[in-house]
Order: structure tokens, then sequence, then C-alpha cells
């Protein structure tokens, strides 16, 4: 039987920057995900995106940065291929809309709608920025939206209520890059004439009742409002070519021709791979459903824009489904590159692996509201749920196996508890199915979850320690289901966690090869071959690590202790003031001190030295016989920073506790040694120096 084709398309990043991780939540990873469980259950995938490479923003950054927009597209098209790559995100095709292949599908397209009326030429006012001298693209004129009264609208679309605008609907419009209000000119455009195609369009939305709730209810508010032309060219520079003459001077409107990128894409893959034909199996064939993982400001294009250009064009599929999320937000606030909030997938990818992150991002996907990625949960899910009880589970069934060179075998009975446990496996296994099949990717992993969360507790009851020296048949049978489960984990993993998922299958001694095993074959094969590999995921700690309070002080006051002739008795002002009790008095006298800079210790336990509570400590380099005190530039209460770690408010220490604590130098600067790492010690984003070059017998007291 041939195999059901399904077409996966996600929306074209535009390369005009980095991949953050709210745009992988929002797209790319449940597209993935998706795309790898349907390869699983025996599915043909035709998986696209590419890069979105006209369009305004491009031009802008262009333009700041002295470059050609085409060497913006160049620099971030491969840079995102590389990101998607070293998150296991792996298209068939990740096309680019400059490719000169795409032109030959936008002129087609838009011949194919001139030609039957659906592109019809208009006169449009349209923005013309006096100082600039040109027309301004849409995006770059700002005013208050006519329909929700939201102020930051922009000129194609209203971020606020999410409808599309023209410009000329805006009220108090101004130009952004100018800061003036642009002027109105008439100009000639092509319009898709969507308001034609009203009746068919509400007949294609009305099928759609198996959507999503929030994108059928836009799609059908926005529809229901009443369809009109839409201007789908624009007077440009950058941007694919009208195939017409007489038009040099104006180019096609991104979103457009970024749409015609999935077929490009899906075309030029079928020329790569030498069938020049197979993307009409995905496009023409009737049967073929099509899927767009897109973020909740694309819904419009998706669901009326796209669906409109192709019941025009005829012989095109329209989308299956859009499952079209809702926004990650990155502790609680909206990821701002500006306002530097949230990392960028490439940052989170240098101190966490790719299982981590992709497993805490499908548990938040967007997929019904919007998400938050939480650092703390990020470390305490992978922590608990993939190592402790994943990884852990697997690392116990091998690791009993191999210690004790057995080879458990398909036993020839199974008593009630292994029965239930290997119904429990298929049971959950279908349901797991069928959510992914509906889309539900967080529903599908908190399935795996709870198998996870019986698994230990089987093997625990199971004690095969104690059967090894009672019962050999009842041990490989205990074993074997032990397998079974490792195995179901395994498989039930992967489209999630793909990279790890394959080293724990050949562990149990089976492949998974992705685009050809299926989860039939994988999980009807009883052949296990246990060869402990190494766990593959490994404990994050994304926790600071700086338990340092360390202030930088003036001393205000110096007194010698009442009842220690040794001591002083010293007030420093940090963040307040503080006073300690110190040794000082051998190395310097009082005029020496007074009005001094010095870092402090100040999240000591307070401890009381002959009847004065010392509250903190000043820093000292003690060589032998001689002191340095430790010192900086800055305002009194300016942090000690362990690299970027500021103090983590964590509690106090004590002296015995601060001893403890590894300093060392390095190249002049202080360095500490905080968990496993060192950190060189910094203040307002310079080292803390020292005039020696080694520590050796030196201290910091
Ligand atoms: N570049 C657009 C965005 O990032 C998405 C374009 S989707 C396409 O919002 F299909 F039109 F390409
Ligand atoms: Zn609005």
């Amino acid at each position: 039987m041939e195999s059901e084709k399904i077409l996966v398309n996600c929306a074209l990043p535009y390369a005009n920057g980095p991949l953050h991780l709210g745009h992988i939540a929002g797209a790319y990873l449940g597209a993935d995900i998706f795309v790898r469980f349907s390869r699983m259950v025996g599915k043909e995938v035709l998986f696209i995106s590419g890069s979105d490479e006209y369009g305004t923003p491009i031009t802008i950054s262009a333009e700041k940065n002295h470059v050609t927009p085409q060497e913006i597209a160049d620099r971030f098209h491969n840079m995102q291929i590389e990101t998607f790559n070293s998150l296991d995100i792996n298209f068939d095709k990740f096309m680019r809309t400059s490719d000169p292949e795409h032109d030959i599908d936008v002129d087609e397209f838009f011949l194919n709608l001139l030609e039957k009326n659906y592109l019809v030429k208009r006169y449009m006012v349209s923005p013309f920025c006096k100082t600039l001298n040109k027309f301004m693209p849409d995006r770059y004129i700002e005013g208050t939206c006519p329909y929700c009264g939201y102020d930051g609208a922009r000129g194609d679309q209203c971020d606020n209520c999410g409808r599309t605008l023209d410009p000329i609907e805006l009220i108090d419009p101004v130009c952004t890059l100018v800061h003036e209000p642009p002027v109105f000119r008439v100009t000639e455009h092509f319009f898709l004439t969507l308001d034609s195609l009203q009746k068919e369009l509400s007949d294609y939305i009305d099928s759609k009742t198996y959507w999503k709730q929030n994108v059928l209810k836009f799609t059908q508010n926005f529809i229901n409002e009443g369809l009109h032309p839409r201007a789908i060219t624009r007077d440009l520079d950058w941007g694919v070519k009208i195939p017409l003459p007489g038009y040099e001077n104006k180019k096609i409107y991104v979103w457009f021709e970024a749409l015609i990128g999935y077929i490009t894409g899906a075309r030029v893959y079928s020329k790569e791979i030498g069938k020049p034909d197979y993307w009409k199996e995905f496009w023409m064939n009737r049967n073929v459903k099509s899927y767009y993982f897109i973020g909740k400001d694309n819904i419009p294009f998706h669901t009326i824009i796209w669906p409109a250009m192709l019941l025009a064009h005829g012989e095109y599929n329209l989308p299956y489904n859009v499952p079209a999320n809702e926004y990650l937000r990155f502790e609680g606030e909206k990821f701002s590159k500006s306002r530097g909030i949230g990392f960028t997938a490439d940052e989170m990818l240098k101190f966490v692996d790719k299982n981590s992150l992709r497993y805490y991002m499908a548990s938040i996907l967007p997929e019904t509201g919007d998400s938050d990625f939480s650092l703390h949960e990020f470390q305490y899910k992978v922590n608990s749920e993939l190592v402790d009880k994943y990884g852990n589970y697997i690392y116990r069934v091998e690791s009993f196996i191999e210690k004790n060179n057995l080879s458990p075998t398909v036993p020839e009975s199974f008593d009630k508890n292994d029965n239930e446990i290997l119904d429990l496996l298929r049971n959950k296994f279908s349901a797991y199915c069928e959510e992914i099949g509906n889309l539900h990717i967080k529903r599908g992993l908190s399935i795996w979850l709870e198998v996870v969360m019986i698994a230990n507790n089987y093997f625990t009851e199971a004690a095969p320690w104690k059967l090894i020296r009672e019962d050999m048949k009842k041990l490989n049978e205990k074993l074997y289901t032990s397998l079974k489960i490792a195995q179901y984990l395994t498989a039930m993993l992967y489209p999630y966690v793909p990279s790890a998922s394959i080293s724990i299958m050949e562990s149990l001694g089976m492949q998974l090869i992705p685009g050809e095993s299926t989860f039939l074959e994988l999980l009807e094969n009883n052949n296990f071959h246990v060869n402990k590999g190494k766990i593959p995921f490994e404990k994050i700690d994304l926790s600071n690590p700086n338990i340092l309070d360390i202030q930088l002080a003036t001393v205000i006051s110096v007194e010698n202790h009442p009842s220690a002739d040794s001591l002083y008795v010293i007030k420093v002002h940090a963040d307040r003031v503080y006073t300690s009790v110190s040794d000082l008095k051998k190395y310097y006298s009082t005029d020496a001190l007074i009005g001094r800079k010095v870092l402090v210790l100040t999240n000591m336990d307070p401890a009381t030295i002959r009847g004065i509570t010392s509250e903190c400590l000043i820093l000292t380099l003690k060589n032998g016989d001689s002191v340095e005190l430790l010192t900086a530039r800055g305002e009194d209460g300016d942090q000690v920073a362990a690299d970027n770690y500021t103090y983590n408010g964590d509690g106090t220490l004590t002296y015995k506790e601060f001893q403890k604590i590894g300093f060392s130098v390095l190249d002049h600067h202080l360095m500490v040694k905080l968990g496993e790492s060192q950190y060189p010690l910094m203040l307002n984003g310079t080292y803390i120096n020292l005039s020696i070059n080694k520590l050796d017998n030196a201290v910091i007291k």
C-alpha cells in the first residue's frame, strides 16, 4: 500500500536577524515534532520552509549597516540554517525567496491571476515621505488603529487587534524614519480582488470546524467584516519584479510572493532529488493534506490571503490546517531584542544541549495560549523529568542487565501485572498518537511523562536483584517487560528529542533511522541487545552560582576596639553603613584608612567579637607579612559580579565558609571558584586587579 502523503510548511522567517526562542516555539519546533511523528506513523512527508528575504525590514538593516539587502539576507539565511541544524530541526528544503527559481513561480502565479482578472490595476494613494523623497513601505508608517484605538499600529497591521491595515486608515500617521507625517500620493498598483472570492472563502472556512478555535474565530471575523481588493505591488526597489513591461519601479509585495515560496520550496526540492514532478503530488493531489505551522501574527495571511490566492489560481490545494501558535514569553515578559529580554536559540545552545532545550520547549509550546519560558522551570523539568526519571530508568535497567550479563528474550507467558503494564503501554501509545495526530503536541509529551512515572516503580517492584537469586524465569519476564517499557518510552520521546532517543535506542540494540523507521516496526522488534551507552543527558545548572555579596565601600570611621588591643572597629559605607571588627590595626593607621575605597563582603553571618558585632569583612590580600586592601573604582554599594553573575541573594556566609572559597589570580585578575567553574571578579565591567601575578602563598581574607 502506498503511504499517505502530507505537506508540512513552516512560516518563512525573515532573513534579517537570528532566530530567538520565541520563533522556535512559535512555529518550528512543533512542526519538526509533527513531521518526525508523522514519518514514524508511516506517512510520507514533505517539510518545507525558507528565508523570507524581501520586505522592508531587510532594506532598513542594510541601510543601517551600509551593505546591500542581499548581503543581509545571505548572512541570516546561512545563520538560520545553522541554528535549525543545531536544534535538529531538519527541513527537506529551506528555500530562499531571492532564488531566481522563486521568480519563476511568482511570475506564473501573477500572470495566471492577472489573466483571470483576479488581479486588477487600480490607482491608490500611498504614503510618500517628502523628506526621503520616496514612497514609504506600509510598516514604516505608524499611527492610531482606526479599529481598536491602539496608538502604535503599523501601516500594514495592528499588533494590538491583529487587523491588517492600509496606511491611509491610520489616524495621525507618521513616517517612523523621519518622524514626520507622510503625504499620500496617487500611484498605480495591482490589486487582488479578495471581494470576488468572499463566497468561496466563506465556504472554505465553514468546512474547517476542526481548526483551532482561535484561528477559526479570527478568520471568520475577518471574512464577516467584508473582504476588499488588496494591493499586491509596492513602490520599492527590493523585491520580485512585476513580470510586465512598464512597472520597473514597482515590485511585488513581500507577502504575496513569500507565500508562493512554499511552492518554490517543494518544486526546487523535487528538482534537487531528480524527481522534478514530485512536488505536484503534494500540491495537486486533492487528497493530500497540508499543514502550516505559523505564529499568530501570520494568521490572516495563511487563512485568508493564501487560500484566496490558491482559489484564484485553481490548481493547488488549500491549507488543510493552520495550527497557529500564540506567543512565548520569557520570564513573564515579551521577547525584545532592543530591551535585551530573552535569548536567541544560539545563545541558549551555548550553555544547554539541544536535547534538553527541545524537551523543555516542547513542554511549553504556546499551543492554546501564551506560555512562559522560565529558566528555573527549564532546569527543574530537565533535571527531574528527563534526567532523574527517564534517564535514570534507562540506566537502571541497562546496567542491571549488563552487569549480570543477561539477554532477556520474549517470555512464554506474562503474569497479570505484566500483562497490565503491556496493555497500558499500548493504550498510552495510542492516546499519544491520537493527540499528536490532532496537533496537540504538548499533550503527547504529557502522556510520555505519565509512562515515565510508572516505569521506575515497575522496576523497583519487580526487584530483579532478588529474582536473580530465586527465579531466573521470572527474572527474564520482568527484565523483558522493563525493556519493553524502555523501548516504548524511547520511541515516544523520539519526535521531541531525536538525537538522544536515537542513541538510547541504540543502547537497547535497536536502530532508529529518521525518515525510515516506523513505530510499528520498531515496537514490534523484541530482539534486545543491551549495550549500555552513556546516558546522553546531563543535568543542567542554570542557577546563579554567585554566593558572595561583595560591595564597594568607603571607610567612614576607625576606632580602637574597647576591649581588644589588636583590633579596630571600622565603619564602612556600602549600600548602607556596616560595622566591621578588623585586625587591620597591625598594618594601617587610622588616618591611612579613613576615606579609602575598599571591597567588603556584606553577606556575612554577623559575629560578635569581644562584645562588638562585626557585620562585614573588609577584603585584603595577605601575603606573608604584607597586606593589601582590595579596591576598585565606582560608587559605594556597587556590587562585584562573578563574570556576569551578581550576588544571587542566597543568604549569608560564616567566616569559615568564606575561607573555603577558592580564590586565584590570573594575569593580575582576581578569580573565584564557584561550583565547578572559575569566574573573574568584576566591578562595573572591569576586572578586580591585584598587584601580584599569582596567589601561591597569599590569601584573600
Ligand atoms: N516572514 C514572515 C514572518 O516572519 C512570515 C512569512 S510566511 C510566508 O512573520 F509564507 F509568507 F512566507
Ligand atoms: Zn487595532
